[in-house]
Protein backbone atom coordinates (compact mmCIF):
# COMPACT_ATOMS: atom_id res chain seq x y z
CA UNK A 1 0.00 0.00 0.00
CA UNK A 2 1.64 3.61 -1.10
CA UNK A 3 0.75 6.20 1.06
CA UNK A 4 0.61 9.97 0.16
CA UNK A 5 0.48 12.50 2.93
CA UNK A 6 -0.17 16.43 1.96
CA UNK A 7 1.05 18.39 4.69
CA UNK A 8 4.72 17.75 6.52
CA UNK A 9 3.99 19.48 9.70
CA UNK A 10 3.32 18.58 13.17
CA UNK A 11 0.45 16.59 12.23
CA UNK A 12 1.97 15.25 8.70
CA UNK A 13 5.17 14.38 9.12
CA UNK A 14 4.64 12.09 12.35
CA UNK A 15 1.86 10.89 10.51
CA UNK A 16 4.17 10.13 7.79
CA UNK A 17 6.80 8.58 9.83
CA UNK A 18 4.61 6.71 11.79
CA UNK A 19 2.93 5.13 8.57
CA UNK A 20 6.41 4.51 7.40
CA UNK A 21 7.27 2.59 11.11
CA UNK A 22 4.25 0.74 10.02
CA UNK A 23 5.60 -0.92 6.90
CA UNK A 24 4.39 1.08 4.22
CA UNK A 25 6.12 3.26 1.81
CA UNK A 26 5.12 6.82 1.91
CA UNK A 27 5.30 10.23 0.24
CA UNK A 28 4.89 13.53 2.32
CA UNK A 29 4.12 16.56 0.29
CA UNK A 30 4.65 20.25 1.21
CA UNK A 31 4.13 23.18 -0.58
CA UNK A 32 7.09 24.72 1.98
CA UNK A 33 10.32 24.44 -0.16
CA UNK A 34 12.83 24.87 2.68
CA UNK A 35 10.75 22.09 4.91
CA UNK A 36 10.95 19.48 1.89
CA UNK A 37 15.16 20.56 1.27
CA UNK A 38 15.43 19.86 5.48
CA UNK A 39 13.76 16.70 5.19
CA UNK A 40 15.41 15.22 2.20
CA UNK A 41 18.88 16.39 4.03
CA UNK A 42 18.26 14.50 7.06
CA UNK A 43 17.29 17.62 9.18
CA UNK A 44 13.84 17.43 10.95
CA UNK A 45 11.90 21.00 10.44
CA UNK A 46 9.94 20.45 14.19
CA UNK A 47 11.01 19.49 18.21
CA UNK A 48 9.18 16.14 18.39
CA UNK A 49 10.83 13.92 21.10
CA UNK A 50 11.90 10.69 18.98
CA UNK A 51 10.68 12.00 15.29
CA UNK A 52 14.62 11.93 14.39
CA UNK A 53 15.76 8.64 14.95
CA UNK A 54 12.42 7.39 13.70
CA UNK A 55 12.59 9.29 10.04
CA UNK A 56 15.96 7.62 10.17
CA UNK A 57 15.26 4.21 11.43
CA UNK A 58 12.62 4.68 8.07
CA UNK A 59 14.48 6.10 5.63
CA UNK A 60 14.07 3.76 2.94
CA UNK A 61 10.29 4.00 3.12
CA UNK A 62 9.84 7.97 3.45
CA UNK A 63 10.20 10.29 0.46
CA UNK A 64 9.98 14.05 0.49
CA UNK A 65 9.01 16.60 -2.77
CA UNK A 66 7.33 19.52 -3.65
CA UNK A 67 5.49 17.84 -6.41
CA UNK A 68 2.03 17.34 -5.27
CA UNK A 69 1.20 15.72 -8.54
CA UNK A 70 3.95 13.27 -8.11
CA UNK A 71 2.27 12.13 -4.68
CA UNK A 72 -1.00 11.81 -5.61
CA UNK A 73 -0.19 9.38 -8.84
CA UNK A 74 1.95 7.13 -6.16
CA UNK A 75 -0.32 6.84 -3.01
CA UNK A 76 -3.16 4.75 -3.17
CA UNK A 77 -4.38 6.90 -0.32
CA UNK A 78 -4.11 10.59 -0.04
CA UNK A 79 -3.87 12.31 3.33
CA UNK A 80 -4.92 16.13 3.90
CA UNK A 81 -2.78 17.34 7.04
CA UNK A 82 -2.46 20.72 6.03
CA UNK A 83 -2.90 23.31 8.13
CA UNK A 84 -6.45 25.16 8.96
CA UNK A 85 -5.94 28.05 10.94
CA UNK A 86 -8.29 30.68 12.04
CA UNK A 87 -9.21 33.55 9.63
CA UNK A 88 -10.46 36.70 10.43
CA UNK A 89 -13.86 35.67 11.51
CA UNK A 90 -12.23 33.01 14.24
CA UNK A 91 -13.73 30.40 11.65
CA UNK A 92 -11.54 27.58 9.88
CA UNK A 93 -9.49 29.16 6.77
CA UNK A 94 -10.27 26.20 4.40
CA UNK A 95 -8.36 27.12 2.19
CA UNK A 96 -5.47 24.75 1.92
CA UNK A 97 -7.49 21.92 2.18
CA UNK A 98 -9.66 22.95 -0.81
CA UNK A 99 -6.10 23.80 -2.86
CA UNK A 100 -5.40 20.16 -2.24
CA UNK A 101 -9.12 18.58 -3.23
CA UNK A 102 -8.57 20.20 -5.99
CA UNK A 103 -4.81 19.34 -6.98
CA UNK A 104 -6.49 15.59 -5.89
CA UNK A 105 -8.98 16.23 -8.71
CA UNK A 106 -6.48 17.21 -11.06
CA UNK A 107 -3.94 14.62 -10.76
CA UNK A 108 -5.93 11.46 -9.83
CA UNK A 109 -5.67 8.48 -11.98
CA UNK A 110 -7.66 5.62 -10.33
CA UNK A 111 -9.23 4.34 -7.42
CA UNK A 112 -8.11 6.28 -4.59
CA UNK A 113 -9.07 7.88 -1.28
CA UNK A 114 -8.85 11.35 -0.28
CA UNK A 115 -8.84 11.24 3.73
CA UNK A 116 -8.84 14.37 5.96
CA UNK A 117 -6.86 14.41 8.88
CA UNK A 118 -6.84 18.41 9.16
CA UNK A 119 -9.13 19.17 11.65
CA UNK A 120 -12.12 20.47 9.94
CA UNK A 121 -15.31 21.64 10.58
CA UNK A 122 -18.80 19.48 10.03
CA UNK A 123 -19.74 19.30 6.13
CA UNK A 124 -16.05 19.84 4.22
CA UNK A 125 -16.05 16.31 3.44
CA UNK A 126 -19.18 17.30 1.07
CA UNK A 127 -17.03 20.08 0.04
CA UNK A 128 -13.88 18.51 -0.69
CA UNK A 129 -16.15 15.78 -2.49
CA UNK A 130 -17.70 18.63 -4.99
CA UNK A 131 -14.31 20.12 -5.56
CA UNK A 132 -12.78 16.78 -6.70
CA UNK A 133 -16.10 15.65 -8.70
CA UNK A 134 -16.15 19.09 -10.56
CA UNK A 135 -11.95 18.47 -11.31
CA UNK A 136 -12.47 14.68 -12.32
CA UNK A 137 -15.46 15.94 -14.92
CA UNK A 138 -14.20 18.70 -16.27
CA UNK A 139 -10.80 16.55 -17.15
CA UNK A 140 -13.02 13.92 -18.58
CA UNK A 141 -11.55 11.03 -16.87
CA UNK A 142 -13.09 8.12 -15.23
CA UNK A 143 -11.32 8.16 -11.58
CA UNK A 144 -13.20 6.79 -8.91
CA UNK A 145 -12.32 8.22 -5.11
CA UNK A 146 -14.18 8.37 -1.99
CA UNK A 147 -13.95 10.91 0.88
CA UNK A 148 -12.86 9.46 4.60
CA UNK A 149 -12.40 12.24 7.56
CA UNK A 150 -9.74 10.61 10.04
CA UNK A 151 -9.32 13.30 12.25
CA UNK A 152 -5.96 13.35 14.44
CA UNK A 153 -6.06 13.49 18.36
CA UNK A 154 -1.63 13.23 18.77
CA UNK A 155 -0.33 15.75 21.75
CA UNK A 156 2.43 17.65 20.55
CA UNK A 157 5.34 16.31 23.03
CA UNK A 158 3.84 13.08 22.33
CA UNK A 159 3.00 12.74 19.07
CA UNK A 160 4.34 9.20 18.23
CA UNK A 161 3.65 7.56 20.53
CA UNK A 162 -0.25 8.86 20.48
CA UNK A 163 0.01 7.58 16.61
CA UNK A 164 1.22 4.52 17.29
CA UNK A 165 -0.88 3.72 20.43
CA UNK A 166 -3.76 5.61 19.86
CA UNK A 167 -6.99 5.90 22.10
CA UNK A 168 -9.15 5.28 19.63
CA UNK A 169 -9.02 5.96 15.19
CA UNK A 170 -12.03 7.41 14.55
CA UNK A 171 -12.70 6.42 10.63
CA UNK A 172 -15.85 8.63 8.71
CA UNK A 173 -17.14 7.46 5.18
CA UNK A 174 -19.99 6.87 3.81
CA UNK A 175 -17.95 3.37 1.54
CA UNK A 176 -18.16 0.59 2.53
CA UNK A 177 -14.69 0.20 0.24
CA UNK A 178 -13.09 3.10 2.03
CA UNK A 179 -13.75 1.95 5.57
CA UNK A 180 -12.23 -1.48 4.87
CA UNK A 181 -9.48 0.01 3.23
CA UNK A 182 -8.97 2.24 6.64
CA UNK A 183 -9.54 -0.59 9.01
CA UNK A 184 -7.20 -2.56 7.14
CA UNK A 185 -4.75 0.18 6.90
CA UNK A 186 -4.66 0.73 10.73
CA UNK A 187 -4.55 -3.00 11.53
CA UNK A 188 -0.89 -2.81 12.86
CA UNK A 189 -2.07 -0.52 15.02
CA UNK A 190 -5.55 -1.86 15.91
CA UNK A 191 -4.16 -5.26 16.32
CA UNK A 192 -3.03 -4.54 19.68
CA UNK A 193 -5.74 -3.20 21.15
CA UNK A 194 -6.19 0.36 19.46
CA UNK A 195 -10.52 0.41 18.88
CA UNK A 196 -11.83 2.43 15.75
CA UNK A 197 -14.91 4.03 15.73
CA UNK A 198 -16.75 3.94 12.54
CA UNK A 199 -19.35 6.88 11.69
CA UNK A 200 -20.36 8.67 8.85
CA UNK A 201 -18.02 11.93 7.68
CA UNK A 202 -19.89 14.53 9.26
CA UNK A 203 -19.82 12.97 12.75
CA UNK A 204 -16.05 11.94 12.52
CA UNK A 205 -15.74 15.68 11.73
CA UNK A 206 -17.82 16.51 14.98
CA UNK A 207 -15.83 14.01 17.48
CA UNK A 208 -12.64 16.32 16.76
CA UNK A 209 -14.30 19.54 17.49
CA UNK A 210 -16.36 17.90 20.38
CA UNK A 211 -13.29 16.51 21.91
CA UNK A 212 -11.24 19.68 21.49
CA UNK A 213 -13.84 21.83 23.15
CA UNK A 214 -14.50 19.28 26.09
CA UNK A 215 -10.21 19.24 26.97
CA UNK A 216 -10.50 23.43 26.49
CA UNK A 217 -14.03 23.32 28.69
CA UNK A 218 -11.92 21.31 31.38
CA UNK A 219 -9.20 23.68 31.68
CA UNK A 220 -11.26 26.91 31.88
CA UNK A 221 -13.23 24.99 34.34
CA UNK A 222 -10.75 24.21 36.51
CA UNK A 223 -9.35 27.82 36.19
CA UNK A 224 -12.66 29.17 37.00
CA UNK A 225 -12.53 26.99 40.43
CA UNK A 226 -8.79 28.17 40.88
CA UNK A 227 -9.82 31.75 40.91
CA UNK A 228 -12.73 31.02 43.65
CA UNK A 229 -10.15 28.96 45.59
CA UNK A 230 -8.23 32.08 45.84
CA UNK A 231 -10.83 34.15 47.29
CA UNK A 232 -11.26 31.41 49.94
CA UNK A 233 -8.16 29.82 50.98
CA UNK A 234 -8.87 26.32 48.97
CA UNK A 235 -5.98 24.86 47.35
CA UNK A 236 -6.95 24.36 43.87
CA UNK A 237 -3.94 21.51 43.21
CA UNK A 238 -5.93 19.53 46.14
CA UNK A 239 -9.15 20.32 44.76
CA UNK A 240 -8.12 18.93 41.03
CA UNK A 241 -6.63 15.74 42.86
CA UNK A 242 -10.07 15.19 45.31
CA UNK A 243 -12.33 15.25 41.97
CA UNK A 244 -10.07 14.06 38.98
CA UNK A 245 -9.73 10.37 41.32
CA UNK A 246 -13.01 10.35 40.55
CA UNK A 247 -13.29 8.42 37.53
CA UNK A 248 -16.21 10.07 35.81
CA UNK A 249 -14.31 13.02 36.02
CA UNK A 250 -10.58 11.84 35.39
CA UNK A 251 -7.34 13.75 36.75
CA UNK A 252 -6.17 15.04 33.22
CA UNK A 253 -6.38 18.84 32.09
CA UNK A 254 -7.35 20.25 35.41
CA UNK A 255 -4.11 21.55 36.17
CA UNK A 256 -5.16 25.27 36.27
CA UNK A 257 -2.66 28.01 34.97
CA UNK A 258 -2.42 30.82 33.08
CA UNK A 259 -5.14 29.62 30.21
CA UNK A 260 -4.91 27.13 27.47
CA UNK A 261 -2.68 28.16 24.27
CA UNK A 262 -1.17 26.74 20.95
CA UNK A 263 -2.22 25.85 17.51
CA UNK A 264 -5.42 23.55 18.41
CA UNK A 265 -7.49 24.43 21.53
CA UNK A 266 -7.66 28.32 20.90
CA UNK A 267 -8.71 28.17 17.10
CA UNK A 268 -10.84 24.72 17.47
CA UNK A 269 -13.23 25.98 20.23
CA UNK A 270 -13.92 29.46 18.84
CA UNK A 271 -14.17 27.70 14.84
CA UNK A 272 -16.99 25.66 16.11
CA UNK A 273 -18.80 28.65 17.99
CA UNK A 274 -18.95 30.15 15.10
CA UNK A 275 -20.11 27.14 12.82
CA UNK A 276 -22.89 26.92 15.30
CA UNK A 277 -23.51 30.44 14.10
CA UNK A 278 -24.21 29.05 10.68
CA UNK A 279 -26.82 26.91 12.05
CA UNK A 280 -28.29 29.75 14.26
CA UNK A 281 -27.13 27.76 17.15
CA UNK A 282 -25.42 29.17 20.10
CA UNK A 283 -22.94 27.58 21.68
CA UNK A 284 -23.56 29.20 25.41
CA UNK A 285 -20.89 27.27 27.44
CA UNK A 286 -18.45 26.93 24.74
CA UNK A 287 -18.65 31.03 24.78
CA UNK A 288 -18.27 30.94 28.73
CA UNK A 289 -14.94 28.31 27.84
CA UNK A 290 -13.33 31.06 25.51
CA UNK A 291 -14.45 34.48 28.08
CA UNK A 292 -12.62 32.99 30.96
CA UNK A 293 -9.52 31.37 29.33
CA UNK A 294 -9.33 34.88 27.65
CA UNK A 295 -9.43 36.06 31.85
CA UNK A 296 -7.25 33.73 32.66
CA UNK A 297 -4.39 35.45 30.54
CA UNK A 298 -5.28 38.67 32.24
CA UNK A 299 -5.03 37.04 35.41
CA UNK A 300 -1.45 37.17 35.71
CA UNK A 301 -0.91 40.46 35.00
CA UNK A 302 -3.05 41.58 37.91
CA UNK A 303 -1.22 39.31 40.03
CA UNK A 304 1.91 41.18 38.54
CA UNK A 305 1.07 44.16 38.84
CA UNK A 306 0.02 43.87 42.60
CA UNK A 307 2.98 42.78 43.67
CA UNK A 308 5.25 45.16 41.17
CA UNK A 309 2.96 47.98 39.96
CA UNK A 310 5.51 49.83 38.06
CA UNK A 311 7.55 47.31 36.03
CA UNK A 312 9.33 50.14 34.70
CA UNK A 313 13.16 49.33 34.83
CA UNK A 314 12.46 46.02 36.23
CA UNK A 315 14.33 42.86 35.23
CA UNK A 316 12.12 39.86 34.83
CA UNK A 317 12.92 36.36 34.12
CA UNK A 318 10.64 34.41 32.12
CA UNK A 319 10.60 29.95 32.51
CA UNK A 320 9.13 28.82 29.42
CA UNK A 321 8.13 30.14 25.52
CA UNK A 322 6.76 27.32 24.18
CA UNK A 323 2.65 26.81 24.73
CA UNK A 324 3.28 23.27 26.84
CA UNK A 325 6.16 21.42 27.35
CA UNK A 326 7.99 19.28 24.70
CA UNK A 327 7.74 20.70 21.83
CA UNK A 328 8.64 23.98 20.28
CA UNK A 329 5.04 24.90 18.87
CA UNK A 330 4.96 28.80 19.78
CA UNK A 331 1.83 29.28 17.93
CA UNK A 332 -1.13 30.83 20.54
CA UNK A 333 1.34 30.76 23.19
CA UNK A 334 0.83 32.81 26.12
CA UNK A 335 4.27 33.75 26.76
CA UNK A 336 3.80 35.79 23.62
CA UNK A 337 1.16 38.34 24.59
CA UNK A 338 2.58 38.36 28.53
CA UNK A 339 6.60 38.98 27.26
CA UNK A 340 5.38 41.61 24.89
CA UNK A 341 3.16 43.53 27.30
CA UNK A 342 5.85 43.51 30.15
CA UNK A 343 8.46 44.76 27.66
CA UNK A 344 5.42 47.36 26.40
CA UNK A 345 5.41 48.58 30.04
CA UNK A 346 8.92 49.43 30.24
CA UNK A 347 10.18 45.62 31.78
CA UNK A 348 13.68 44.02 30.97
CA UNK A 349 12.53 40.69 29.94
CA UNK A 350 15.27 37.74 29.97
CA UNK A 351 13.73 34.24 28.53
CA UNK A 352 15.10 30.70 28.87
CA UNK A 353 13.02 27.41 27.07
CA UNK A 354 14.75 24.19 26.80
CA UNK A 355 13.89 24.32 22.60
CA UNK A 356 11.59 26.18 21.09
CA UNK A 357 14.12 29.82 21.74
CA UNK A 358 14.80 29.01 17.73
CA UNK A 359 11.25 29.50 16.84
CA UNK A 360 10.24 32.09 19.76
CA UNK A 361 13.22 34.56 17.88
CA UNK A 362 10.23 34.84 14.95
CA UNK A 363 7.65 35.48 17.25
CA UNK A 364 9.42 38.03 19.07
CA UNK A 365 10.99 39.43 15.99
CA UNK A 366 10.44 43.54 17.41
CA UNK A 367 10.54 42.64 20.70
CA UNK A 368 14.01 43.78 22.16
CA UNK A 369 14.07 40.14 24.34
CA UNK A 370 17.32 38.44 26.10
CA UNK A 371 17.59 34.99 25.26
CA UNK A 372 19.94 33.19 28.12
CA UNK A 373 21.90 29.36 27.77
CA UNK A 374 19.64 28.02 30.57
CA UNK A 375 16.80 28.80 33.50
CA UNK A 376 19.72 30.03 36.07
CA UNK A 377 21.31 32.77 33.61
CA UNK A 378 17.89 34.06 33.25
CA UNK A 379 16.80 34.39 36.85
CA UNK A 380 20.44 36.03 37.74
CA UNK A 381 19.80 39.09 39.19
CA UNK A 382 16.04 39.32 38.09
CA UNK A 383 13.24 41.00 40.43
CA UNK A 384 10.84 38.55 39.47
CA UNK A 385 10.45 35.74 37.64
CA UNK A 386 7.91 33.99 36.12
CA UNK A 387 7.08 30.52 34.89
CA UNK A 388 5.21 29.91 31.66
CA UNK A 389 5.68 26.85 30.56
CA UNK A 390 5.87 23.40 32.52
CA UNK A 391 9.24 21.79 31.96
CA UNK A 392 10.19 19.10 33.25
CA UNK A 393 13.93 20.95 34.17
CA UNK A 394 12.54 23.73 36.12
CA UNK A 395 10.95 21.60 38.65
CA UNK A 396 14.04 20.16 39.83
CA UNK A 397 15.84 23.29 40.24
CA UNK A 398 17.31 24.09 43.40
CA UNK A 399 15.11 26.85 44.99
CA UNK A 400 17.83 28.16 47.72
CA UNK A 401 20.55 28.63 44.66
CA UNK A 402 17.66 30.28 42.68
CA UNK A 403 16.85 32.74 45.42
CA UNK A 404 20.50 33.29 45.85
CA UNK A 405 21.06 34.59 42.22
CA UNK A 406 17.82 36.67 41.77
CA UNK A 407 17.73 40.23 42.77
CA UNK A 408 14.53 40.12 44.19
CA UNK A 409 11.90 37.38 45.33
CA UNK A 410 8.85 37.19 43.51
CA UNK A 411 8.35 33.66 42.36
CA UNK A 412 5.37 33.96 40.05
CA UNK A 413 4.39 30.32 39.25
CA UNK A 414 1.84 30.38 36.39
CA UNK A 415 1.98 26.51 35.95
CA UNK A 416 1.60 25.88 39.40
CA UNK A 417 5.14 23.51 39.34
CA UNK A 418 6.76 24.55 42.76
CA UNK A 419 5.14 23.36 46.31
CA UNK A 420 4.12 27.28 48.16
CA UNK A 421 5.65 26.10 51.33
CA UNK A 422 9.19 24.93 49.84
CA UNK A 423 9.43 27.97 47.73
CA UNK A 424 8.49 30.03 50.68
CA UNK A 425 11.02 28.28 52.70
CA UNK A 426 13.81 29.13 50.47
CA UNK A 427 13.43 32.94 50.72
CA UNK A 428 10.36 33.48 47.62
CA UNK A 429 7.30 35.67 47.95
CA UNK A 430 5.40 32.73 46.04
CA UNK A 431 2.57 33.70 43.89
CA UNK A 432 1.07 30.52 41.96
CA UNK A 433 -2.64 29.92 40.78
CA UNK A 434 -5.07 29.28 43.30
CA UNK A 435 -2.54 27.86 45.82
CA UNK A 436 -2.81 27.94 49.11
CA UNK A 437 -0.41 27.46 52.18
CA UNK A 438 -0.86 24.18 53.61
CA UNK A 439 1.59 24.54 56.55
CA UNK A 440 3.71 27.30 57.63
CA UNK A 441 7.47 26.67 59.45
CA UNK A 442 8.07 28.82 61.88
CA UNK A 443 11.63 29.86 61.56
CA UNK A 444 12.98 33.87 62.46
CA UNK A 445 13.75 35.51 59.10
CA UNK A 446 10.58 33.75 57.70
CA UNK A 447 6.94 36.15 58.24
CA UNK A 448 4.08 34.80 57.34
CA UNK A 449 0.85 36.02 57.40
CA UNK A 450 -1.65 32.98 58.17
CA UNK A 451 -4.94 34.34 58.42
CA UNK A 452 -4.82 35.59 55.07
CA UNK A 453 -6.34 32.80 52.64
CA UNK A 454 -4.37 33.16 49.60
CA UNK A 455 -0.75 32.51 48.66
CA UNK A 456 -0.59 35.92 47.08
CA UNK A 457 -1.02 37.38 50.74
CA UNK A 458 1.48 35.26 52.21
CA UNK A 459 4.58 37.96 52.59
CA UNK A 460 8.14 36.76 52.70
CA UNK A 461 10.92 38.86 53.90
CA UNK A 462 13.69 38.19 51.52
CA UNK A 463 17.22 36.93 53.88
N1 LIG B 1 -0.52 20.28 15.94
C1 LIG B 1 -1.32 19.49 16.64
O1 LIG B 1 -1.07 19.15 17.79
C2 LIG B 1 -2.58 18.94 15.99
C3 LIG B 1 -3.23 17.84 16.58
C4 LIG B 1 -4.37 17.35 15.97
C5 LIG B 1 -4.87 17.95 14.82
N2 LIG B 1 -4.23 19.02 14.28
C6 LIG B 1 -4.76 19.59 13.04
O2 LIG B 1 -3.98 19.08 11.96
C7 LIG B 1 -3.85 20.07 10.94
C8 LIG B 1 -2.38 20.36 10.70
O3 LIG B 1 -1.84 20.89 11.88
P1 LIG B 1 -0.27 21.08 12.08
O4 LIG B 1 -0.07 21.49 13.47
O5 LIG B 1 0.43 19.89 11.54
O6 LIG B 1 -0.02 22.32 11.10
P2 LIG B 1 1.38 22.80 10.51
O7 LIG B 1 1.19 24.23 10.19
O8 LIG B 1 2.49 22.38 11.40
O9 LIG B 1 1.52 21.97 9.16
C9 LIG B 1 0.77 22.23 8.01
C10 LIG B 1 1.69 21.99 6.82
O10 LIG B 1 0.91 22.07 5.62
C11 LIG B 1 1.69 22.72 4.63
N3 LIG B 1 0.77 23.21 3.59
C12 LIG B 1 -0.07 24.27 3.67
N4 LIG B 1 -0.76 24.37 2.51
C13 LIG B 1 -0.36 23.37 1.72
C14 LIG B 1 -0.72 22.93 0.40
N5 LIG B 1 -1.65 23.58 -0.30
N6 LIG B 1 -0.10 21.85 -0.12
C15 LIG B 1 0.86 21.20 0.59
N7 LIG B 1 1.24 21.56 1.83
C16 LIG B 1 0.63 22.63 2.40
C17 LIG B 1 2.43 23.79 5.40
O11 LIG B 1 3.57 24.26 4.69
C18 LIG B 1 2.78 23.04 6.69
O12 LIG B 1 4.04 22.41 6.59
C19 LIG B 1 -4.65 21.26 11.43
O13 LIG B 1 -5.95 21.18 10.91
C20 LIG B 1 -4.66 21.09 12.92
O14 LIG B 1 -5.76 21.71 13.53
C21 LIG B 1 -3.09 19.50 14.83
Amino acid sequence: MHITVIGTGYVGLVSAVCFAEMGYEVMGIDICDKKIAQLNNGEVPIYEPGLEDLIKKNKSRLKFTTNIQKGIEFGDIIFSAVGTPPDKDHKADLSAVKAVAKSFGESTNGYKIFVNKSTVPVGTGEICKKIIQNEVDRRGVNAEFDIVSNPEFLREGAAIKDTLNPDRIVVGTESKRAEEFMIKLYRPITRTGSPVVNTNIKTAEMIKYAANSFLATKISFINEIANFCEKTGADVTQVARGIGLDKRIGSRFLHAGIGYGGSCFPKDVRALIQKGKEFSFDFKILQAVVDVNDRQKERIFEKLHSHIPNLEGKTIAVWGLAFKPRTDDMRDAPSIRIVKRMQAEGAKVKAFDPVSMKVAKGSFANVNLVYTKNAMDAAKDADALLVLTEWDEFRTVDLNELNRVMRGNYLFDGRNIFEPEEAISAGFNYVGIGRAVKRVESSSNIKVKINKPAVEEVIRIKK
